[in-house]
């Protein structure tokens, strides 16, 4: 085999709505949780300036984007730097449609795969498309690249699936796994009992406040779906065996990085709710999973990061350390590369996670989820109070009668009502203050035990996250709550 010298990249992305423009704050444009400003035009500013692709055909990479990509306002042309697409906006599980094109050979068209049964018997699935499609593109960018010699250009492909998506219809919610795994036995046999399950919580947001108590049939609904989603998993994981296997094969699977991440998380009864949209944990915290050349195996990282910082750190991986100008995030590469992380500059480091209501009254199995005063922006940060011997009085609390807490992995969270202030000018509706360390489960608001002097500082970092662009968000991010 020749020495190979160029790094590929894989991001698989289950259940994604796909933006990796790397930017926070996207331009608002209507409303709900997908705010942001795109359109089906070549010459729209997102396509043309802000879109990961054209950053990667500058580094000569050949780009695939492969499955569920934006809900709406996906494009009607090949974005530029992208060199193969077979994309929608999630689409139905069955007999799914897309738009595909190949550059400089298949223009954009939709095409509906609806032609399986003659050979396997069943529907065309969606995962397995996708996977397909993804598969054939990278062994024909092998071919096509003389097994990636030395002069090879490396490859990004972007796979992103429906599953374990739900789909509505009679009989629904629930997830559609493979016709062929349709009576696959599975481990799980229900939604997990968390300790926030079915809890009623009287000091928390109005909504989580409000809930009446999961009921038995509720329980068994949310249960059902629970299952369909891990059964439609399975074509998931048959889908990585098969990239992984084609990597081994050509021997790239030490040149590439694969990286595996998803969606958002969902409520299946935790705090007597169901669905997305809220700022609890279950909600906004997600796997992002590594393998490559310089990646450990088997290590969990504690550092923080969210989809903003994934376009520069996959540029840092690329040997691009400069982060375009309209990028917000930061480049982790060297956080995540070597012995361990502590080639990372930062100690202290503070994200912003911002929520938009879908709209009034969301309910899902009878529990209203979301409501236009549930926007909220929060603060998610860790302060390592590097000289612990001199923590400053307002980081303490007395939280349970084993004396006096330092404050160290914190959320602060403040709703708003999005259709009178969704800028965040005037003061939030309500605050909720968890201690992660002690609390993960988020049982306990804080709110009104915590130093006011911290709750000020909390709102003043929280404001700087909202207001902040490209490097001026970097070092809000690298940063905790004291400094600034
Ligand atoms: C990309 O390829 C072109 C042509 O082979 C070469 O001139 C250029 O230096 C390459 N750019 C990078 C960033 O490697
Ligand atoms: C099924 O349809 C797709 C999309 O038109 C096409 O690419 C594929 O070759 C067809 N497969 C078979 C077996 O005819
Ligand atoms: C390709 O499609 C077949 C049949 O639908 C499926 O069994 C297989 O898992 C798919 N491969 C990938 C990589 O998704
Ligand atoms: C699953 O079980 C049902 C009921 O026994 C049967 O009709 C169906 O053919 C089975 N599906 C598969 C893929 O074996
Ligand atoms: C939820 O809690 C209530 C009591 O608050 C209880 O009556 C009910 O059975 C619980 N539901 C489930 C599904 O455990
Ligand atoms: C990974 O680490 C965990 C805990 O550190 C250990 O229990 C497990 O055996 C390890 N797995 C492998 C494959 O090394
Ligand atoms: C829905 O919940 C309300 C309480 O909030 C209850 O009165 C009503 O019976 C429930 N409906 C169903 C169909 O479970
Ligand atoms: C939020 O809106 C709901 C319904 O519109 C209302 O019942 C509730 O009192 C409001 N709560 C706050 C804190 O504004
Ligand atoms: C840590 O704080 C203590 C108490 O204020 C002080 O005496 C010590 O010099 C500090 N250490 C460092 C490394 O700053």
């Amino acid at each position: 085999m020749a020495a190979v010298t160029t790094l590929s990249i894989i991001a698989a992305i289950g259940s994604a709505v796909v933006i990796l423009s790397g930017q926070q704050n996207a331009q608002p444009n209507g409303h709900g949780c997908m705010e942001i400003d795109v359109a089906d035009e070549v010459s729209h500013p997102f396509y043309d300036r802000d879109y990961f692709a054209r950053y990667f055909g500058e580094l000569n990479y050949t780009v695939g984007i492969f499955g569920k990509h934006l809900n709406g306002g996906n494009p009607s042309f090949l974005p530029e730097g992208v060199d193969e697409m077979l994309i929608n906006g999630g689409g139905s599980f069955l007999n799914p449609e897309f738009v595909v094109s190949t550059r400089n050979s298949l223009p954009p068209r939709s095409v509906t795969f609806d032609n399986c049964t003659a050979t396997t018997g069943f529907p065309c699935y969606s995962t397995s498309i996708i996977g397909n499609a993804s598969l054939a593109w990278i062994e024909r960018h092998i071919a096509a690249n003389n097994n990636m010699d030395n002069n090879a250009k490396p490859f990004f492909a972007l796979i992103s699936l429906k599953a374990p998506h739900i789909e509505d219809g009679p009989d629904f919610p629930k997830a559609i796994p493979a016709p062929w795994y349709e009576n696959a036995t599975v481990l799980e046999s229900i939604a997990p009992r968390t300790p926030n399950y079915n809890c009623s919580v009287e000091d928390h947001h109005w909504l989580a406040q409000s809930q009446h108590p999961v009921t038995a049939k509720e329980a068994e609904e949310a249960d059902k779906l629970y299952v369909s989603r891990v059964k439609s998993l399975m074509s998931v994981d048959d889908m990585v065996q098969d990239l992984v296997q084609v990597l081994e094969d050509q021997a790239l699977l030490s040149n590439t990085y694969i990286i595996f991440t998803s969606d958002n998380g969902y409520k299946l009864g935790q705090f007597r709710m169901f669905g997305k949209a809220a700022a609890y944990e279950d909600d906004i915290r997600i796997p992002m999973m590594i393998r490559g050349p310089g990646i450990q195996s088997n290590v969990s990282s504690t550092l923080m990061g969210t989809h903003v910082d994934l376009i520069p750190t996959l540029l840092g991986m690329a040997g691009q350390s400069q982060i375009p100008a309209t990028m917000d995030g930061r480049n982790l590469a060297n956080c995540l590369i070597g012995e361990e992380d502590t080639h990372c500059e930062f100690s202290d480091s503070s994200v912003l996670v911002e929520y938009l209501s879908l709209g009034e009254n969301m309910v899902r199995y009878n529990h209203t989820f979301d409501v236009y005063n549930h926007s909220f922006n929060a603060l998610r940060f860790r302060q390592s109070h590097a000289n612990e011997s001199s923590v400053p009085d307002h980081w303490f609390y007395s939280f349970d009668s084993s004396g006096p807490n330092v404050m160290r992995d914190m959320k602060y969270v403040e709703y708003r009502n999005s259709q009178i202030d969704r800028n965040a000018m005037h003061s939030p509706l309500e605050i909720e203050v968890f201690d992660l360390e002690r609390d993960p489960y988020e049982m306990s608001n804080l709110r009104d035990v915590i130093h006011p002097y911290l709750l000020g500082l909390l709102q003043e970092k929280l404001q700087r996250l909202l207001r902040c662009q490209g490097e001026s968000c970097r070092q809000e991010h690298n940063s905790g709550v004291d400094e600034g």
